[in-house]
This record gives structure tokens, sequence and C-alpha cells, in this order.
């Protein structure tokens, strides 16, 4: 099964949740900078949440995928709180034809590097690894 990730991560801790997914399935994490260039099975595709949305670039890289590039996507995202990055991926992913897996991972940050607060992004707990950690297993037995 092809699975790539890819990732837009503004202060650090999305790319730092990417990097586990990447590891957990022995490839490398890439940002939403790189496009898909040919098919896979499954995209890994995150992002954090900032004023309730994505970010544009995460958006611009979702304009260039179709079904004939994608089997499905995996959803993941970080966040002060809110689940919007995630619904946002799942609409636009959906709109495109897209098939997106029920499952999807959210890891809830608060304030832990809050990239506006000039906190610095990228450092994980044990507890949000074992999060990002719990759900590749699972995930990864479906695929
Ligand atoms: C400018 C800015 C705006 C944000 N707005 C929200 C928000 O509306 N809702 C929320 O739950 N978290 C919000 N956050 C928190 C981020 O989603 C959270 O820190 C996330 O981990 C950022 O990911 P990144 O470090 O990969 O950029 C905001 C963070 C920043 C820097």
């Amino acid at each position: 099964m092809k699975s790539i990730v890819r990732y837009q991560s503004r202060g650090g801790n999305t790319k730092a949740v990417a990097e586990v997914i990447a590891q957990a399935l022995g490839t490398e994490a890439l940002s939403v900078d790189n496009p898909v260039t040919e098919y896979t099975e499954v995209l890994f595709l995150g992002g954090g949440v900032y004023e309730w949305k994505m970010d544009k670039s995460l958006l611009d890289f979702m304009e260039q995928l179709s079904p004939d590039k994608v089997g499905q996507i995996v959803a993941f995202s970080t966040t002060g709180a809110t689940d919007s990055t995630l619904k946002q991926i799942r609409k636009t992913a959906e709109e495109k034809g897209i098939v997106v897996n029920k499952h999807e991972l959210l890891v809830r940050m608060l304030l832990h590097g809050h990239s506006m607060l000039g906190l610095q992004g990228g450092r994980l707990t044990e507890k949000q690894l074992e999060k990002v950690r719990n759900f590749m297993d699972e995930i990864q037995e479906e695929i």
C-alpha cells in the first residue's frame, strides 16, 4: 500500500505530528509545497487551525488533488481546541470526489507551542506522541 505524508505547519506542531506518522509508515513527511506527482493509495494530510480555518497553502495544495491521484485521504490536524481544519479537509476532498477515511487524528495542543504567543512549537508531550502512535497502529490495520 503506497502511502505518503503531506503537512502544513506554521509553528512546527503539525510538522512534528507528520514526522511521527511518516516514521510509522517508513516514509518521509513533506510539506504541502511538494505536490503529489504520481498516484498514491493513501495520502496522510494535515494542518493547523488558524482563526478557525486551514492555512491557504493547504487549500491550494488540495486544489491539485483528484481521485486519479489519490485513493483516499487520512486527515490529521493539530489545534488549540477546534476541529475546523479536519472538517475543511473533509469537505474540500469530498467536493472533489476524493474518499476521506472515517478515522481522523486531532491533536489538541491548547496553548502548547502556540506560535502566536511566541511559544516554540514542534515539541510533543509523551501523551500526544502516544496518541499519534496509537492512531497509526489502528489505521495501519485498516488501510
Ligand atoms: C495565528 C494563529 C491562529 C490560531 N487560531 C486558532 C483557532 O482559531 N482555533 C484553535 O483551536 N486554535 C488556533 N490556533 C492554535 C493552532 O491551531 C495550534 O497552535 C496548532 O498546533 C498550530 O499548528 P502549527 O504549529 O503546525 O502551525 C491558532 C494559532 C495561531 C498561530
